[in-house]
């Protein structure tokens, strides 16, 4: 079976390179990317090491899912101090990717957002899970002050946030990779950035949870995404299998 793609958006990988790797990091990293440089308007990290220290913080709500793992990383590299969530089982994975602070997110609302709180200001937050219980959270986090979130997707209940608190989100990774605005910021994800990070593996997904059955698990896939059951994973199947 072979895939198609449009040869922009395709790498040639190294051969020490795994498909997980590479294909855990392609497109969250492209959304991360575009999300907090595109819209929030983060500079970029260098293509290797890190940007000294800014002093400035961002808050990753998720940092143990997908993309708020590498959310957590590229904002650390940027020069950021990033204070983040996990549950209790997936801390000492997240501590990996050097953010400033973990907050246990299983605990009470009220216990959560004043360990936020205590531990910003903030000059930006990224919801990277867009359930609506982490909205309520950011708009409980926003309601005093006012201000903004970008979050990963829209959520039932996204209706009743109050004015002055603004939720935003966008498919992120499409921005990124086809608006001609971006074109140079794309070119550096795809010519630099990306080949760099997976050769030095200086970046890296979550570990996988490989499905066996090939594109017959594509729908068990689905289910554990869409069911909440993946937690702290990246979830492949091998199509040629
Ligand atoms: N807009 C875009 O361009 C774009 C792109 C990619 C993904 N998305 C969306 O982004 C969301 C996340 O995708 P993903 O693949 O990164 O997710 P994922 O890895 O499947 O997320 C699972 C993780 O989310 C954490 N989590 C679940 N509920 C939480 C809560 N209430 N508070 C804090 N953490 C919570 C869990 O942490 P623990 O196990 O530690 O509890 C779990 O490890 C999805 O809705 C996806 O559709 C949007």
């Amino acid at each position: 079976m072979y895939a198609l793609a449009l040869e922009q958006n395709t790498l040639r990988l190294e051969p020490e390179t795994t498909f997980a790797g590479s294909a855990g990091l392609i497109a969250n990293l492209a959304t991360v990317i575009s999300a907090l440089t595109i819209y929030m308007g983060l500079p970029k990290p260098p293509v290797a090491g890190k940007k000294p220290p800014t002093g400035k913080k961002i808050l990753v709500y998720g940092g143990s899912s997908a993309v708020g793992g590498l959310a957590v990383q590229y904002a650390t590299d940027a020069g950021y101090g990033v204070v983040t969530t996990s549950s209790a089982a997936n801390r000492s994975m997240v501590e990996k990717r050097n953010p400033s602070h973990i907050i246990d997110h299983s605990r009470p609302d009220e216990d959560v957002i004043r360990e936020i709180r205590e531990n910003g200001p903030y000059e930006g937050i990224f919801d990277a899970i867009g359930s609506t219980t982490t909205t309520q959270r950011m708009v409980a986090l926003l309601r005093e002050t006012g201000g903004r979130f970008f979050s990963t997707s829209p959520s039932p209940g996204d209706e009743a946030i109050p004015a002055g608190i603004e939720k935003l989100w966008a498919g992120y990774s499409e921005t990124l990779v086809s608006q001609a605005a971006h074109r140079e910021l794309r070119t550096w994800y795809m010519d630099a950035y990306l080949p760099a990070a997976l050769k030095k593996g200086t970046i890296w997904p979550n570990p996988a949870l490989w499905l066996e059955g090939g594109l017959n698990s594509a729908q068990k896939a689905l289910d554990l995404l869409y069911g909440d059951h993946i937690s702290g994973r990246k979830v492949f199947i091998n199509p040629q299998e």
